[in-house]
Parts: structure tokens; sequence; C-alpha cells
């Protein structure tokens, strides 16, 4: 996969970023949403490829644009899939709070877990945690496994975990355990993330989110050396139908981070709101700024980029 494309896919988050950014605070998820995948839908249909929508805003006959297997792309030899969300985090946004962000994971065909939109039960760590996680073990086994790769006590390490009346037991057991838990209302792409920055002092992703995040999650941790694995979990018989109709035949299969994205990744995210990795969109008179991260399994090579745009030029 030519390396050039991770530079061709930051304007595309960038520019869902710039434009839902300025419905930030505004109290309207679905029109930050909507921003953001008109936006980002036109920034892809400039760049030369042919691609195709594996993880994205849900099925054809619910999601107008940038439906799961939506051609985009202006054509051209390099056929890719894309694992995309144009605004993670739309209740952030629309309130205003922290971490979201807009996000796109780039891989050749075949690449990326076709994940139904259902939940996953899901460990994040970074690079120093890699290989301690295990979804068969408990949190408080977990949290051993990872201070002991960590060379630190449980006390010292920091859980992060969505707020939600699902995860009262987590909750409940990672207190137990002795470890600090940090709750966030939304967004546990950029949570996955925080595993994998030191500065961020967050030790470990746990919980029940999006499958769908999961596999964005898991690309982002490919290039940054950190270690995921998930499990779906599915509400009904429905949405069991629905994934053995998308080819899983096994329901409670325990994906490790290469099942869910393989081989070469590329992966670009802007930030929308302020972030614990990213700065969010600053506007100024006739521009903003903005930055984002743009990163490769292949090379490792994470770089941050902060752009100043002139819309009047
Ligand atoms: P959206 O951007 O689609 O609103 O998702 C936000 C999010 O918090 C994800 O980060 C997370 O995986 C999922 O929602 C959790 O789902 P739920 O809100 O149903 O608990």
């Amino acid at each position: 996969m030519n390396r050039n494309f991770a530079l061709e896919f930051v304007r595309v988050t960038e520019a869902a970023a710039l434009s839902s950014a300025r419905l930030m605070g505004r109290g309207d998820e679905k029109q930050a949403d909507q921003a953001a995948v008109d936006a980002m839908r036109n920034a892809l249909n400039s760049v030369e490829f042919d691609g195709r929508v594996v993880i994205g805003e849900g099925e054809r006959d619910e999601a107008p644009m940038l439906y799961i297997g939506e051609k985009v792309g202006k054509g051209g030899s390099a056929r890719l899939e894309l694992a995309l969300d144009p605004l993670e985090g739309t209740t952030i946004c629309a309130k205003g709070l922290n971490n979201s962000i807009s996000v796109i994971a780039i891989a050749e065909e075949g690449n990326f877990l076709h994940a139904p939109d259902c939940y996953m039960e899901k460990i994040a760590v970074g690079p120093e945690a890699k290989g301690a996680i295990d979804l068969n073990r408990s949190p408080t086994e977990n949290l051993k496994e990872i201070a002991r790769a960590k060379k630190c006590s449980v006390s010292d390490l920091t859980a992060i975990i969505l707020d939600r009346p699902r995860h009262e037991e987590l909750i409940k057991e990672v207190r137990m355990a002795g470890a600090r838990i940090w709750l966030i209302g939304d967004g546990d792409v950029s949570a996955a993330i925080a595993t994998t920055e030191p500065t961020s002092g967050v030790d470990v992703l746990f919980g029940t989110g999006g499958a769908p995040e999961g596999v964005i999650a898991a690309a982002a941790l490919r290039c940054r050396g950190g270690d995921f694995i998930g499990r779906l979990v599915f509400k009904d018989d429905a949405e069991r139908a629905r994934a053995n109709r998308m080819g899983i035949s096994d329901l409670r299969k325990i994906y490790g981070i290469q099942d869910l994205a393989k081989g070469n990744v590329m992966f670009c995210a802007t930030g929308v709101t302020q972030g614990t990795f990213l700065n969010g969109i600053r506007f100024f008179k006739g521009g903003a700024e903005s930055h984002s991260v743009v990163m490769r399994s292949e090379t490792g090579t994470i770089r941050y980029i902060h752009t100043q745009h002139h819309f009047n030029r």
C-alpha cells in the first residue's frame, strides 16, 4: 500500500472534523454527525483509489451515505478497504465535551473484520502490557498481569471505562482490585488509543462498546504497538442472525488484534473537540487550525500534523 495514502487521508479526517466542529456544543448530535459524514464522503471521493467502506455508518437501508459496502474514491489501481467513523463521539461533540475525533483506518482488501453493528466486550493496553490481557480472565486477574508486565502494582494502574449501567459489576470489581478508574461518557476509540500514550495516565480500557469502534481501535493500536482483544456481544437473536449473514459462525470467538485488523494498516484521526491526545478544532477569522495523527503499522511511524486552514484562499 502506497505510504503517501496516509497523508492523502488526513485531509479526509480534517475535512470531517472542520465541518462537525462548527456544530460543537449546539446540542444536535444528528446535525453534527451529518456534517462530518457529508464532508468525509466528499473528501474521500477526491482521492485517487478504489475504496470500499467495510466499517461505516451502518447498513445500506439505515445509512444513506458511507454505508457498509459503499464504493468510494475517484477510482484507480489501489483497492482499499476503509473502517471509518466521521464523528466518533457524536454526543461529546453536541455537548462540547472532550475527545470527539474523526477517524479513518485503511487496509488492503480482506484485512478488516467485517464486524456487525452490535456491541463488543473489549480490553486495550499499550505496548508495555502487550500479551498480558485475556478475556477469559477476570478483570482482577487482568489487572495483576498488566501490573506485572508494567513492573508496578495494581494500585498504580488507571482503567478507563464507559460510564454505563451495564458496567456496574466491572466497576465494582476494578475498585475492589485497587486500581483507579476514569469513567467516560462516550468515545472508546480515543480511550483505547490513550492506553498507548504514556502521558495520558491511562493503562487499560475495559468494557463493552460498539463492535465497529473495536475494529477502528484495533487498527490504531496495531500502528502504536499496543494490544486489543474483543468478543462480540449480541442483544437478541436478530443480531445473532445478522452476524451469521455477515459470515460470522463462531459467535463466542475471542478476536485478537490481528483478527480485527491485519496486514499493513494506516490510521488517521483529527481532533474535533479538545482531547487527551489531539487538540480540537480552533476557529479564527477566515480559517481554523486542526490537530491530526497519521500512523502506519508497517513502520510504526506516528506523525502529528498541526494544520492551519485558510478558507478564503
Ligand atoms: P457514536 O459516535 O456513534 O455516538 O459512539 C460513541 C460511543 O461512545 C462509542 O465510542 C462507543 O463504542 C459506543 O458509543 C458505546 O455505545 P453505547 O452508547 O450504546 O453504550
